[in-house]
């Protein structure tokens, strides 16, 4: 039997949302257009949160106007950038995998783009975002003065999340490489709050710098500075899987990172837990445009915004296909 796909906000303040109300629910047989229930969802059924609330769908995510408190060079075009968000939003953004999107306040709406968050404040309403400008819209944001528009909180900025938030008083590994050392934190945040013991390798990647290292300096961790994708890179990871009981591995970079850390556990015959970041193009985040859709091994499609997938499928099934 095929398996249900798990929306990432089934069951939260979102859910029922418009995917529910077009016969679309990621989750829900029944708002699928079948006649059965074969959801496995074990939480509030969406099915029956539609009809109470008379077949209207929750309030959906807005944009919140926000202050800029600080914005820094920290690479070659790689930003820092200190946000004043609301306290509800910022304890909503404090779990793994969590995301908004961002865009100058004067320019259309498609400029929105998605951005990991690194850091959040809930006492102080606070968010920090990493970001390298790349293209047109990340560009656009250095340019922001005073305000930007935050739209959020997203989650599914991981894959794996459940693994990762749920290990305990075990050995994980988080390899970190260049950007994507911004989602590394929260990660490495609830694994020490959940008494993990962390090995974290970090990587400058292509912005060259190691700017997590402020944030951590207080955590219990123990921190390797390696080029992941070099030869001394792999043979370190080698190294702490064979000699650690490595109960799960977060890799937080691109596909051709999380790839190695595939081949890497083939070869050692290992199978941890395994959390990547989530890199597919991110568009509209809600499930509705389709920009994000991938096809897996066994044929069925997965909106990437919206669903949980196993890690392995969705990587070797991106990198197979680039
Ligand atoms: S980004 Fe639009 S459906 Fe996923």
């Amino acid at each position: 039997m095929q398996k249900r796909q798990e929306c990432i906000d089934v069951g939260s303040e979102y859910c029922p949302c418009y995917l529910a109300e077009t016969n679309n629910c990621i989750t829900c047989s029944q708002l699928q257009g079948k006649e059965f229930c074969d959801c496995n969802w074990r939480g509030v059924c969406v099915y029956q949160e539609l009809l109470m609330n008379r077949n209207k769908i929750r309030q959906q995510r807005d944009y919140y106007k926000s202050e800029i408190e600080d914005i820094r060079e920290i690479g070659k075009d790689s930003y820092i950038l200190k946000l004043k968000v609301t306290k509800t939003l910022a304890r909503q953004l404090k779990e793994p995998g969590s995301y908004v999107f961002l865009r100058d306040e004067r320019l259309p709406q498609y400029f929105d783009v998605p951005m990991s968050v690194m850091q959040s404040d809930a006492l102080n309403g606070e968010i920090t975002i990493a970001f390298k400008a790349v293209g047109a819209k990340t560009n656009s944001l250095k340019k922001c003065d005073e305000n930007i528009l935050v739209k959020g909180p997203y989650w599914n900025g991981i894959y794996g999340l459940s693994s990762l938030k749920s290990v305990k008083e075990k050995t994980c590994l988080v390899l970190a490489r260049g950007i994507s050392q911004a989602p590394a934190l929260l990660a490495i945040e609830k694994l020490v709050k959940n008494k993990n013991k962390v090995k974290l390798v970090l990587d400058g990647g292509s912005i060259g710098e190691l700017f997590i290292h402020d944030y951590i300096k207080d955590m219990d961790i123990d921190t390797y500075e390696e080029d992941l994708m070099s030869e001394k890179g792999r043979t370190l990871i080698k190294q702490l899987l064979l000699n650690q009981d490595v109960a799960l591995i977060y890799s937080a970079g691109s596909d051709l990172l999380h790839m190695s850390i595939i081949n890497i556990l083939d070869e050692l015959e290992l199978e941890p837990y395994l959390a990547v970041t989530n890199n597919n193009e991110i568009c509209c985040g809600e499930g509705i445009c389709g920009g994000c859709t991938i096809r897996l091994k066994d044929g069925t499609r997965a909106k990437a915004c919206k669903t949980q997938i196993d890690s392995r499928k969705v990587i070797e099934r991106r990198v197979l296909l680039d």
